[in-house]
């Protein structure tokens, strides 16, 4: 199965994407959580995408589309994958297309703005793996460890206030138009994920039952 989870920042992709790679063992792909391993690496394309990152802005096309094309010609990815957090541009969503990438389903997890805001304050992530958790929703076994790997949970940069406002601008601007793109398509699957975690994971299993 190839999918795309669409959504605004803090929509609740990766958390998502987490639970659908683990029930149908495919490859959770985060063009984030890979921006953030090469920035942490110090490689020069991490170090290309830090000011945007931090300022909340996307990374250029060029860089992202590179990034997925390497990534999808891995063996793991063979028999299927979630991309999360891209596309996240039209220029993105045509490339995809351009490499012969047939998405099977595009589920487009929608949360008001507000509910973001709130949500964005509490997100801690695992400084190794990336997984994330909540201060309130979404906990860890033990706090400040990462469930998973162990690794030590931390605050993102781009998680303050007024950078979260400003990823959302260029998501109403960027993203939201990949709706249309993918509804064109017949792809697009809506969730609401202002509830809790559990249901919206029932609400997103229920979509890729469909
Ligand atoms: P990226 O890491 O992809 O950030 P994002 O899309 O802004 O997504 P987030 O990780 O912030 O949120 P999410 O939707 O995964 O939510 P989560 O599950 O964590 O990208 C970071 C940056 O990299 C970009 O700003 C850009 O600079 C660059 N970049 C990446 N890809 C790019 C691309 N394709 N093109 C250009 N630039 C790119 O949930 C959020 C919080 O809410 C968590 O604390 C979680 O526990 C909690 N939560 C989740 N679901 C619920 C729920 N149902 N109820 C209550 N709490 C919940």
């Amino acid at each position: 199965m190839k999918l795309i989870l669409l959504g605004a920042p803090g929509a609740g992709k990766g958390t998502q994407a987490a639970v659908i790679s683990e029930r149908y063992h495919i490859p959770q792909i985060s063009t984030g959580n890979i921006i953030r391993e090469a920035l942490k690496s110090g490689t020069e394309m991490g170090l290309k995408a830090k000011s945007y990152m931090d300022e909340g802005k996307l990374v250029p096309d060029d860089v992202v589309i590179g990034i997925i094309k390497d990534r999808l010609a891995q063996p793991d990815c063979e028999s299927g994958f979630i991309l999360d957090g891209f596309p996240r541009t039209i220029p993105q969503a045509e490339a995809l297309d351009s490499m012969g990438v047939v998405i099977d389903k595009v589920i487009d997890i929608e949360v008001p703005d507000d509910v973001i805001v709130n949500r964005m304050s509490g997100r801690r992530v695992c400084e190794k793996c990336g997984r994330p958790y909540h201060i309130v929703n979404l906990k860890p076994k033990v706090e400040g460890i990462c469930d998973d790997c162990t690794g030590a949970l931390i605050q993102r940069k781009d998680d303050q206030i007024d950078t979260v406002k400003a990823r959302l601008d260029i998501y109403h601007r960027e993203t939201e138009p990949l709706k249309g793109y993918y509804e064109k398509q017949n792809k697009l699957y809506v969730v609401e994920g202002q509830n809790s975690v559990e249901e919206t994971i029932a609400l997103t299993m229920k979509a890729l039952e469909a």
